[in-house]
């Protein structure tokens, strides 16, 4: 079974999962980055050769200000303490997303791991601050800007705009997981996923392991991806 090339997850649920055990809202999203490093383990052993985690949305600035503070603050610490780690590991780490609207520190650690892991086997994407919508927005003004110095006036390709959105040279995702029961994008990879498979489960993201993943996993192998073509069987 060749696995997908490349899995995107919306880790949702922490909130709930916080809830559930009585506990303040940042103890979930702990809880939900102790979940994105056993996913990780999950796709590395599995051949899986990217992985796109939705961390924070463009819409979730409108959370309260101790909860945005708080998951600044974790990223900041998961950076710092998983640093070594991810070289060890061989991952390249990278972020997409509005990263002029973090913190002048969280943009300079960021950078500077994302220079330490440039040669990684297996890449690690992160969308921070991330709507799909914008990045798409953000790729038209970069366009109208080239197009206005060349003065080039050709057809605009798809090859073209892709390479002016975020993830520029990472592959489409294959596969896209969404945790918590929620059956919605929530402005994620807006452009990316024209042919991506779905997968969802209820399970909350921070208790998201191996069943769900191998769930995930056999529930893609089943799909006949016929990218517009016609039907095989
Ligand atoms: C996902 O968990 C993580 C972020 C959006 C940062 P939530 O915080 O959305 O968890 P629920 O949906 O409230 O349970
Ligand atoms: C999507 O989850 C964003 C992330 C997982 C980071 P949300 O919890 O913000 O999405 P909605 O509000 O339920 O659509
Ligand atoms: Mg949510």
């Amino acid at each position: 079974m060749t696995p997908p090339r490349h899995i995107a997850i919306i880790m949702d649920g922490n909130g709930r999962w916080a809830q559930a055990r009585h506990l303040p809202r940042l103890a979930g999203h702990r809880a939900g980055a102790e979940a994105l490093d056993r996913a990780m383990h999950l796709c590395r052993d599995a051949g899986v050769e990217f992985l796109t985690v939705y961390a924070f949305s463009t819409e979730n600035w409108r959370r309260s200000k101790a909860e945005v503070s708080g998951l600044m603050a974790l990223l900041s610490t998961y950076i710092a303490n998983k640093a070594d780690e991810l070289v060890a590991n061989s991952v390249r780490f990278r972020v997409i997303g509005r990263r002029g609207d973090l913190s002048a520190r969280l943009q300079r650690e960021i950078a500077a791991l994302e220079e330490r892991t440039r040669d990684g086997a297996f890449t690690l994407v992160v969308a921070l601050s991330y709507g799909g919508r914008d990045e798409i927005v953000r790729a038209a003004g970069r366009l109208v800007q080239a197009r206005m110095s060349s003065g080039d006036s050709a057809a605009v390709t798809e090859e073209e705009f892709g390479a002016l959105l975020d993830t520029a040279g990472i592959p489409d995702p294959d596969l896209i997981v969404r945790s918590s029961g929620e059956l919605r994008l929530s402005n994620f990879l807006l452009w990316q996923a024209a042919y991506a498979e779905f997968f969802f489960t209820q399970t909350l993201w921070p208790d998201f392991g191996k069943e769900d993943f191998d769930a995930a996993l056999a529930a893609f192998a089943k799909r006949e991806r016929r990218m517009g073509g016609r039907i095989k069987r």
